[in-house]
């Protein structure tokens, strides 16, 4: 979130109401959010209670709501057994097996339809193969895999059978997977031979392979699916082609009955420490959420064709591409490939081919898309789309405005969903038919989420446009339940600072005049980078790991296409490079970050010095870094400094 954004948002008042013609055909009318409203206010839990009779799909009824005994590890539906792959395919293959439950195209082209009968069928033989080498409930497995729907049939396998799956971007470097089984403590990883991605092939086995040879003991087999025919290793006693695995199993296998707190999954994503933190969902609140979020705020329709654009490899490509539309029996889109491959149209070209009717993306992609120009959007029959949707960051009123018209034509809704990886689905956004938008906001809470924003003494900021912390006053069924391995963590990082009474976001955020909220940033030293959340912590820990690097420090610029870059400020432990020197070093550097952590985690810019600016206690003067990265008049007391010429070279003045 850069500064030119927030000055943006707060001249920002344009509203616009959702159309009489959107809301005719809206599923959900206003009436029905006004009752789910009330309702959550006057009986939390009756609210909650009755939602998961009514949507979830229970093998045995649960008699307790919530269970706060150890908040803030708080527990909901206990006693309720039930399986999360069952409410997402045999409810929906009983009475519709002929719908689709899955469009896939490939990158280079290839088509794929799953029906709710075949993808039942799919996954259960699956099911029975991972259940052939052993896979036990809350066994983890790891699943490193390119966006094909292969990777949603191992996630709904692994929740079959009661496997608690890790799914691994596979953006990610070899590093960050081995670091990530490691700390699951994971029996198997299934991946590809490869992936298509912008006319390459990532080499998702070899960087497995590279990741199990530095101490992976834990991972007794890596189950790999054929998909580029790259040649590869394989190691006879531990690797499995995904298709000699299921050969000759039954296309039957029984969801196991599962207690609603079973884990579900655990996704990995960046915090203030140089370690991930291993986010824990449960099977029981987790899908409800997901399910009920999908028909709240995506209108879905029979007819729908749904396309989330997220890789199952983040929270968005687990609650709106491999659980809650499956969940709510909707139509998904997925798309193996980047959006701008082999032309910058192929987006629309896909909305256009397999009318989609709603559409999901980040900020990042909109406004990379929209520098590409109007004339490839507008060379496309993109009427089919009705709903439009974004996620990952705040999105600057500019991309928003672009996006209703030359996307939404004037007559789509813009859902501006807030949420993170923690909360498991939606938690502030518009709903369509009901909540009038404004470009920038995420407008107001969810029914039965009772979000507020509140000061450093944990009290309600009353003023408008007043900033503090985005908290979240009751627990709700798809919260976090813990960090895998440290609880402590999660206690201290999401509920210590208001006396474990309310869940903090780590966003600030204000209110407008009209009570709708704004999202400012993050509070923590976490970046967003294309939507993605990134540790400063991490690539410094990455930088430092190099054998000439001494001392790093990370911090965020603006960026025009990923909201926020990363400007990294390096002291070798020789000499300060220059010139030439310094560019072949950045060069090495950029590359050595990609391979620790993964592409994404590239340092935008890279400036040297022979010492970093700290201050008496030693403390890093973040601040100052970055003000000088985006060269802003340098308003922190410097007089610290030991050694003035620094300022300098952090300035790359000298
Ligand atoms: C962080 C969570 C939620 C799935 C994708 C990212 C930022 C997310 C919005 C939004 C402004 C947003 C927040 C949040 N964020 N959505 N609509 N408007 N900011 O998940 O990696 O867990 O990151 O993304 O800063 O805390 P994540």
């Amino acid at each position: 979130m850069n500064e030119k954004t927030i000055e943006s948002i707060l001249k920002e008042n344009r509203s616009f109401a959702p159309t009489q013609n959107f809301v005719k055909k809206a599923k959900l009318k206003e009436s029905d959010f006004q009752d789910l409203r009330i309702k959550a206010e006057e009986n939390y839990e009756e609210y909650w209670a009755d939602l998961a009779r009514n949507n979830i799909h229970w093998f045995k009824d649960f008699t307790e709501t919530l269970d706060s005994s150890n908040a803030p590890n708080y527990e909901w539906f206990t006693d309720g057994e039930l399986n999360v792959s069952y409410n997402c395919l045999d409810v929906h293959a009983s009475i519709m097996p002929n719908k689709k439950a899955i469009i896939f195209e490939s990158e280079d082209g290839e088509l794929k339809t799953f029906t709710y009968k075949d993808l039942l069928e799919e996954v259960s033989a699956f099911s029975n193969g991972l259940l052939k080498l052993g896979v036990q409930p809350m066994d983890r497995v790891i699943i490193y895999m390119p966006m094909v729907p292969e990777a949603i049939i191992a996630m709904q396998a692994c929740a079959r059978i009661g496997a608690v799956h890790s799914v691994v971007f596979g953006g990610f470097s070899a590093n960050a997977l081995r670091d990530r089984i490691n700390d699951a403590g994971a029996k198997i990883v299934i991946t590809a031979d490869g992936a298509y991605r912008g006319g390459k092939i990532i080499p998702l086995k070899d960087s497995t392979d590279t990741a199990l040879e530095q101490d992976c003991e834990c991972i007794e087999h890596v189950v790999v699916l054929k998909r580029t025919n790259e040649s590869i290793a394989m190691d006879e006693k531990r690797d499995i082609w995904w298709d000699r695995l299921i050969h000759g199993e039954s296309k039957h296998c029984d969801a196991v009955s599962l207690p609603s707190e079973h884990p579900l999954f655990i996704l990995y994503t960046s915090g203030s420490t140089g370690k991930p933190k291993g986010i824990q969902h449960s099977a029981g609140g987790y899908i409800l959420h997901a399910k009920l979020t999908n028909q709240w705020v995506f209108d879905l329709k029979d007819n729908d064709v749904f396309w989330c654009t997220a890789d199952v490899g983040w929270i968005t490509g687990h609650s709106y591409v491999a659980y809650g539309p499956l969940a709510a029996g909707a139509t998904i889109m997925i798309y193996e490939g980047a959006p701008t491959y082999p032309h910058g149209g192929r987006f629309w070209e896909i909305c256009q081919k397999h009318k989609v009717t709603i559409f999901y993306t980040a900020p990042t992609a909109i406004r990379a898309l929209m520098k590409l120009g109007d004339e490839l959007p507008n060379a496309y029959d993109l009427s089919s789309i009705r709903l439009l949707g974004t996620v990952g960051e705040p999105i600057n009123p500019e991309a928003w405005i672009w996006y209703h018209k030359t996307i939404g034509k004037e007559q789509c809704p813009i859902v501006d969903t807030w949420w993170q990886t923690e909360t498991g689905g939606i938690m502030i956004s518009p709903i369509p038919s009901e909540t009038a938008t404004k470009p920038g906001s995420c407008t107001i809470p969810l029914p039965g989420i009772f979000a507020d924003i509140i000061d450093e003494s944990g009290n309600p900021v009353t003023e408008a446009y007043q900033g503090g912390y985005l908290v979240i006053k009751k627990p709700w069924p798809s919260m976090l339940r813990t960090i895998w391995g440290d609880n402590d963590r999660y206690v201290e990082t999401y509920w210590e600072k208001f006396n474990n009474e309310f869940y903090v976001a780590g966003d600030s955020a204000h209110r407008d005049k009209d009570g709708y909220f704004w999202i400012l940033g993050r509070i923590d030293d976490v970046l967003n980078v294309s939507g993605h959340r990134l540790g400063t912590m991490e690539v410094e820990s990455a930088l430092v790991a190099h054998p000439e690097i001494a001392e790093a420090a990370v911090v965020g610029k603006p960026h025009e296409i990923k909201g926020e870059g990363i400007f990294a400020y390096v002291v070798p432990k020789g000499k300060r490079p220059l010139g030439d020197d310094a560019e072949k070093m950045t060069v090495i550097l950029r590359n050595w970050v990609a391979e620790q952590v993964g592409p994404i985690a590239k340092p935008d810019e890279i400036r040297y010095s022979d010492n970093l600016p700290k201050t008496r206690s030693g403390k890093i003067m973040r601040r100052l870094l970055r003000s000088i990265a985006r060269n802003e008049k340098i308003t922190q007391d410097i007089s610290t400094l030991e050694d003035e010429s620094i300022l300098e070279q952090l300035q790359g003045k000298d």
